[in-house]
Order: C-alpha cells, then sequence, then structure tokens
C-alpha cells in the first residue's frame, strides 16, 4: 500500500466516533455513479464506514449488515447506496457482474468491502479507503482519489486540515 498510495490522503489514527464522523462528511461528496473500495484486514472498520456514510446520506446506521450471505445489501437513502464485500466475489469481475446495469446508469453509490484482495490502484477510477489496524480503538486511516476528482474531494472535505503525502 505503501508504495501505491503516492496520492493519498493521510487522515490520521482515528476512533471509532472520528471515523463514522469523517464517513458523515465523505458521503456529502459523493456523485452519483462513484465506486468507493474500502480496503483493510477483517475488524478494520470497513463496515463501521459504511454505518457512518448511510447516515450521512439521511439513513439509520442499523440498516447496514454485513453482506455475507445477501452478496449485496441495497439501502434506500438520499443516494441510494449499493455495499457488496468482496469476500463473497471471486474479483472484479464478479463485482461489475453483480452491479452490471446499476453501474453502467450511474445510479446511486457502489462501496465495496475488498479487504485486501487486489490493490485498487490497478482499477481505474476508483476512490479507496485504507483501513490499518492501529490498536483496538484506534485505525489509521487514507484516502486516495482519482486525480480527476481530487479537487471535487479537497473542496469538500476541506483537506486543508489534512496532510497530503
Ligand atoms: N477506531 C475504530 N474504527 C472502527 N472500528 C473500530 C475502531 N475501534 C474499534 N473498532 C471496532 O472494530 C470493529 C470493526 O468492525 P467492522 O467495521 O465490521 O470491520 P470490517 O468491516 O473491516 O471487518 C467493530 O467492532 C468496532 O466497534
Ligand atoms: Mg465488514
Amino acid at each position: 500500500m505503501e508504495t501505491g498510495c503516492e496520492s493519498c490522503f493521510e487522515l490520521g489514527i482515528l476512533t471509532e466516533k472520528e471515523l463514522k464522523s469523517f464517513a458523515r462528511t465523505f458521503s456529502q461528496c459523493l456523485a452519483e455513479g462513484d465506486v468507493i473500495i474500502l480496503s483493510g484486514e477483517i475488524g478494520s472498520g470497513k463496515t463501521t464506514f459504511v454505518r457512518g456514510l448511510v447516515t450521512g446520506l439521511g439513513c439509520s446506521e442499523e440498516i447496514v449488515t454485513s453482506p455475507t450471505f445477501t452478496l449485496m445489501n441495497v439501502y434506500a437513502c438520499s443516494k441510494t447506496v449499493y455495499h457488496l464485500d468482496a469476500y463473497r466475489l471471486n474479483g472484479i469481475e464478479d463485482v461489475f457482474y453483480v452491479l452490471e446495469g446499476e453501474i453502467e446508469d450511474r445510479n446511486g453509490v457502489f462501496v465495496i468491502e475488498w479487504g485486501n484482495l487486489i490493490d485498487s490502484y490497478f482499477i481505474e477510477d476508483v476512490i479507496t479507503v485504507f483501513f490499518e489496524h492501529e490498536d483496538e480503538k484506534h485505525r489509521k486511516v487514507r484516502l486516495r482519489v482519482p486525480s480527476k476528482r481530487v479537487s471535487r474531494f479537497r473542496r469538500c472535505l476541506n483537506f486543508g486540515e489534512y496532510k497530503e503525502q
């Protein structure tokens, strides 16, 4: 990750509350059709991030469950949120198979818990959030945004406060 993260924004070492709060702010920056990959080990906070994200889009966080058995959860918030978990999928081909129509329609936002299965650096045009276990209560969080979307996120997240690597 270190080598593939040249244009990452360092969001810091966050508590669960801070992570959810960041996810809420982040949700306000999203546009229809955005694909967000959440990369990190089990327990690193990917589902927790989705809970924060849906509250930012006007849903209750209780609606979020791990899409382990369902393949994909769909939350009807102010934007439709498609929530997938790559542990049930066999690679990016599967993701695009499951999402076929929706991704082409760019109708909704797509949040994919990816684990560390592949390096999303090689998938064009996705936003990636990296989670690392720091200690029991803290996660190190980084954000990588494709260059053509950086200005939108910098404006929206007020990146001045964050350290850009
Ligand atoms: N700073 C933190 N950020 C996110 N989760 C945290 C944090 N500190 C402790 N946790 C706990 O770690 C677990 C993260 O689980 P989850 O979000 O389901 O991870 P994942 O989806 O990556 O497997 C939750 O039980 C949460 O309460
Ligand atoms: Mg999860």
